[in-house]
C-alpha cells in the first residue's frame, strides 16, 4: 500500500542498521521506494545486499556493508566510506538491536553486557559518528532509534528493557544539546510487530498468544512501522524532536483485551457498577 506520494524522500540519503531483517528491510524497502538513497549494514552480508537486490529490482538506489555496530572503528570507517561516495547523510535509522529472553536470575554478566553494547554503545557509536562526520558539519541531520514498549517493565527482558530505557534518554538528551546543530533526534517505542524473529526465535507459546496481550489483538505489520519512520524522515516530522513515539496498539497501557477474559458480562460487555442511589434525584 503507498501512504506516502511518490518522491517524497528524493535527495536524501539514510542509513538504515540491521537493514537485511523484518523491521529494518521493510524500513530501507519503504524509504528507497520514496526515492531516498538507502545505505543498509548489519553483520551479515547476505541479507542486507538481498534488500539493496530488492530495491534495485525496482529501481531504487541502494548500497550495503557488513559492519558490526559495537565496533567503533567500523562505525567510522563506515561512515567515511557512506561520505566519500554519497557526500551526505539526512537521515539514520538505528534499527538494529536484539536480545534474549531469559528470567532475570540466569542472565549473567556477560549476557547483560551483550545486549547493553549492542543497544547502548553500538546506538551510540553510530548516532555519535553520523552527527560528528555528517549532520554537524551540515547543521542537518535526524536520527530515529528503534526501542520498545512496554515502557513499565519489561519481564524476561530486564536487560533490553534497561538498554531501551538509556537509548530513549539519550535521544532525549542529544535532542536538546544538538538542536544548535539543526539535530531532530527521536525514538520510536515499538510494540510487537509480526518478523520472522518473533515468529522463530521465541517459544512459540510467546509467538502463538503474544497477539493477545495487545489491546488491539493483534501484531503490528512491518509495513506499519517502515510508514512511520518515513513520516519522520519526511519534512512531516521536521519539528518532532526529543520525543519517543509508541507504536504498539495501546499495549504501553494495558496487557490484553478490554475487558479482561473471566471478567465481563454475559455476552462479553465491559462490567459497570450497579448504581445505588438514596435520593433518586442524585447520580
Ligand atoms: N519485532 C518486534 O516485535 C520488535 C519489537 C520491539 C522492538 N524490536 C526491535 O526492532 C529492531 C528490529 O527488529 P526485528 O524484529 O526486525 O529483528 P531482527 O530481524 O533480529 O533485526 C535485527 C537486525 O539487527 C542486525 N544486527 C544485530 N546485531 C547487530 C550488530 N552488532 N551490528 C549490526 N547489525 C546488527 C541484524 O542483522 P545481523 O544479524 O546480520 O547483524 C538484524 O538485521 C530490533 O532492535 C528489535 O529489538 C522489534
Amino acid at each position: 500500500m503507498q501512504i506516502f506520494r511518490e518522491g517524497l524522500l528524493e535527495g536524501q540519503v539514510c542509513v538504515v542498521s540491521g537493514a537485511g531483517t523484518g523491521l529494518g528491510r521493510a524500513i530501507a524497502l519503504e524509504l528507497a521506494s520514496l526515492g531516498a538513497t538507502v545505505i543498509g549494514c548489519g553483520r551479515r552480508p547476505e541479507p542486507i545486499s538481498e534488500t539493496v537486490e530488492m530495491i534495485r529490482e525496482v529501481g531504487g538506489i541502494a548500497e550495503s556493508e557488513a559492519m558490526d555496530i559495537r565496533d567503533a572503528e567500523a562505525v567510522d570507517a563506515f561512515f567515511d566510506g557512506v561520505l566519500e561516495r554519497r557526500g551526505r547523510v539526512d537521515v539514520l535509522v538505528n534499527n538494529a538491536g536484539g536480545q534474549f529472553m531469559s528470567p532475570a536470575e540466569t542472565v549473567t554478566p556477560k549476557g547483560f553486557r551483550t545486549v547493553i553494547e549492542l543497544n547502548v554503545q553500538g546506538t551510540w557509536q553510530m548516532t555519535h559518528a553520523a552527527a560528528t562526520k555528517a549532520f554537524i558539519p551540515q547543521r542537518s541531520g535526524k536520527v530515529v532509534s528503534v526501542t520498545l514498549s512496554p515502557h513499565q517493565g519489561m519481564p524476561g527482558m530486564a536487560h533490553s528493557g534497561a538498554a531501551r530505557a538509556a537509548v530513549e534518554n539519550m535521544m532525549r538528551t542529544l535532542s536538546i544539546e544538538w538542536a544548535r546543530f539543526n539535530i531532530k533526534l527521536c525514538a520510536v517505542a515499538a510494540g510487537q510487530f509480526d518478523t520472522e524473529v518473533i515468529r522463530t526465535k521465541y517459544p512459540p507459546q510467546v509467538s502463538e498468544n503474544v497477539a493477545h496481550t495487545i489491546p488491539l489483538q493483534r501484531m503490528g505489520t512491518p509495513e506499519e512501522m517502515a510508514w512511520m519512520i518515513a513520516y519522520l524522515a519526511s519534512p512531516a516530522g521536521d519539528f518532532l524532536s526529543g520525543c519517543v513515539i509508541t507504536i504498539d496498539g495501546a499495549r504501553d497501557n494495558w496487557f490484553g483485551p478490554w475487558p479482561p477474559p473471566g471478567a465481563t458480562g454475559e455476552s462479553g460487555e465491559p462490567l459497570a457498577e450497579e448504581r445505588r442511589s438514596r435520593d433518586p434525584e442524585q447520580p
